[in-house]
């Protein structure tokens, strides 16, 4: 019997852009895990991408990778519309953006061991000192992180901030969990927005990634 769905390529939604539902998601709550069959029925592997800015990473991603679900968390409200009308303009129904604090999102919102994959790219580097603590990865990021991998996952990070970086990697060498692995060479190929432009100046980007044990 033909499928309902008459887009020949699985994942692309044959509806207009215009026609197609907002991707940004609804919280009916910020206390209960999200429903991933909900959003994604179909049960493929979810990446998750923290601080997606303005998505262009992620839109590239899921337009790639038809065979996985996506969702961008940012906390500005403006860049999740950019994911919103990117995604709905390249018909994408594995795409979704959540509107919340990373943190927040891993520990409470993701249901626990359900992402094949995490992206954490040009996270806030707060140079100074002083706001070192305001890092999203810090000491307690990899328990954070290892709840919401599934096993196998890796955690994919980028910075142009060394010394970032340098306090990344030790985190992660100090945790039993995770073993680093190389980051698949089509995957670094796929530019974030902030790292375009970084690349303009000459500006490094240092990646380093981690895997599930
Ligand atoms: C430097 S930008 C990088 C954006 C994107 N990853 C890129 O590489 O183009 C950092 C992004 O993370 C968002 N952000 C920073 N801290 C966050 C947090 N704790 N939770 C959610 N979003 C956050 C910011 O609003 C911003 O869009």
């Amino acid at each position: 019997m033909k499928s309902q769905n008459s887009s020949p390529i699985a994942g692309i939604n044959p509806v207009t852009a215009s026609t197609q539902p907002d991707l940004i998601v609804e919280l009916h709550s910020i206390l209960e895990p999200l429903d991933l069959t909900a959003l994604f029925p179909n049960g493929r592997p979810l990446e998750v991408e923290l601080g997606c800015g303005d998505a262009s990473f992620l839109v590239n991603d899921a337009e790639l990778h038809l065979d996985r679900n996506f969702i961008g968390v940012e906390r500005l409200l403006g860049r999740l519309r950019k994911l919103d009308r990117k995604g709905r303009r390249a018909g994408l129904v594995n795409l979704r953006g959540v509107r919340i604090e990373s943190s927040y999102f891993l520990k409470y919102l993701l249901p626990a061991h359900s992402a094949a994959a995490l992206h954490l790219y040009f996270p806030d580097p707060w140079p100074k000192r002083k706001h070192w603590k305001k890092r999203l990865v810090n000491e307690r990021f990899p328990e954070i992180a290892l709840r919401a991998l599934a096993p196998d996952g890796v955690l994919y990070l980028r910075t142009d901030d060394r010394n970032y970086f340098e306090q990344m990697r030790e985190v992660f060498a100090a945790h039993a969990a995770f073993r680093p692995v190389e980051t698949p060479a089509d995957l670094a190929g796929l530019l974030t927005d902030f790292e375009r432009e970084f690349q303009k100046r000459g500006v490094q980007t240092l990646r380093a990634a981690y895997r599930r044990g």
